[in-house]
């Protein structure tokens, strides 16, 4: 006869739709109630995707049936913030140094999100803010190049209770996982050990106070932002998309992981909507609209649409970002106006005063 353990067995076994990720270590099992073969299952779901209730319900009624249920339940809720019963969370904490932390990633890979995490942490360093940059792509650290700090590895100090330091560049604190991993390859890492390794690369940072901590992901919705989310309170999450529909696809998938791990999706910046060239004219190499799709598909912001711009590639390769190399261009414009958002959307209060 089934009991409540092979219950809870099997849900490990079923993925989140559309994501490799299982609805157990998501942290969206709320409870399991099993008598006579008979089994009540109910779980937090937040999704603004129609197909994912009845996908999961399947996928839910489906494994218990071989694992052995006569029949299944399955209640789908919605969930209540930071609710103090939700397991995974329970390690959870506040970074105290930092006032707001803002996740910025986890779409498609290449569509900019590391070089949208730089230039707004410098946009929100330009207005006054003080500001972090925790580059938490393990699989490929790319803030160490974007910033200059490729000799960051040498140059990382530990305090004597074996906190690390971060350094320093354009006025921004940065501390990216390149610093550390010298040959390793966490390509080949099992879950477990991401999930340890980003704990206490979140946690084990002595910041200086800071208004803005600004984390970059790396692609896709796996270990790293699920560990992030359970280990480090994050205020917001930005994700990027380019106006291609295949991106778009992909940053609706990182809005679902946000949401199912209970962080709050702040709007969708799209990049490079548009190239224009010396004669002024405009043209759409990605397409157009996707951003905006995506937004109003999931019921959210569009907090931006940046430009394509040449010196975007080159500067970023010079560890010169685009925000200080043509503050004035319309790609470091746009950028101000996504940092504006940014900043109004994490504050409490309706906004923070405009200081530059
Ligand atoms: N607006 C832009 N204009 C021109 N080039 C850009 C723009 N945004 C990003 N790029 C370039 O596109 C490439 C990918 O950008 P980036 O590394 O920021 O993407 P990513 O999403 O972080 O990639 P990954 O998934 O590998 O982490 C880089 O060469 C970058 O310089
Ligand atoms: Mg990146």
């Amino acid at each position: 006869m089934i009991e409540e353990g092979d219950v809870r067995a099997a849900l490990a076994e079923v993925a989140y739709p559309g994501l490799k990720r299982d609805i157990v270590s998501l942290g969206m099992l709320r409870s399991v109630a099993v008598r006579d073969g008979r089994v009540h299952v109910s779980l937090t779901v937040s999704t603004e995707r129609d197909d994912v209730p009845d996908l999961l319900r399947a996928a839910v009624v489906e494994r218990l049936a071989r694992a052995g249920a006569v029949r299944t339940e399955v209640q789908l809720l919605t969930p209540e913030r930071h609710a103090a019963d939700r397991d995974p969370w329970r390690n959870q904490g506040r970074l105290s140094n930092a006032r707001r932390v803002i996740a910025v990633g986890a779409g498609k890979g290449g569509v900019g999100k590391s070089t949208v995490a730089v230039n707004l942490a410098l946009a929100l360093r330009a207005s006054g803010a003080r500001v972090g940059i925790l580059d938490a792509d393990i699989y490929g650290p790319s803030v160490p190049v974007l910033l200059g700090l490729e000799d960051g590895a040498a140059r990382t100090r530990m305090t004597t209770d074996k906190q690390i330091v971060p350094l320093e560049a354009h006025g921004l604190s940065v501390i990216s996982f390149g610093f550390f991993l010298g040959a390793d390859s966490p390509a080949v890492w099992r879950g477990p050990m991401v999930s340890k390794a980003v704990t206490q690369f979140a946690r084990g940072v002595v910041w200086p106070d800071l208004d803005y901590l600004v984390i970059d992901l790396p692609p896709g919705t796996g270990d790293v932002p699920l560990a992030l989310a359970q280990a480090v309170v994050i205020d917001g999450a930005v994700v990027v998309t380019t106006p291609q529909r295949l991106a778009t696809l992909e940053a609706a998938k990182a809005v679902d992981m946000f949401r199912t791990l209970d962080v709050r999706v702040l709007g969708v910046v799209e990049n490079m909507s548009r190239a224009v060239c010396s004669c002024g004219r405009e043209s759409h190499p990605f397409g157009r609209g996707g951003g905006d799709r995506l937004a109003a598909a999931a019921d959210l912001p569009l907090l931006g649409e940046l430009p394509f711009a040449d010196g975007v590639v080159d500067g970023g390769d010079r560890g010169a970002p685009a925000l200080i190399e043509a503050p004035d261009a319309p790609f470091a414009q746009a950028m101000h106006r996504v940092a504006a958002s940014v900043r109004a959307a994490v504050e409490p209060m309706p906004a923070l005063q405009e200081t530059a």
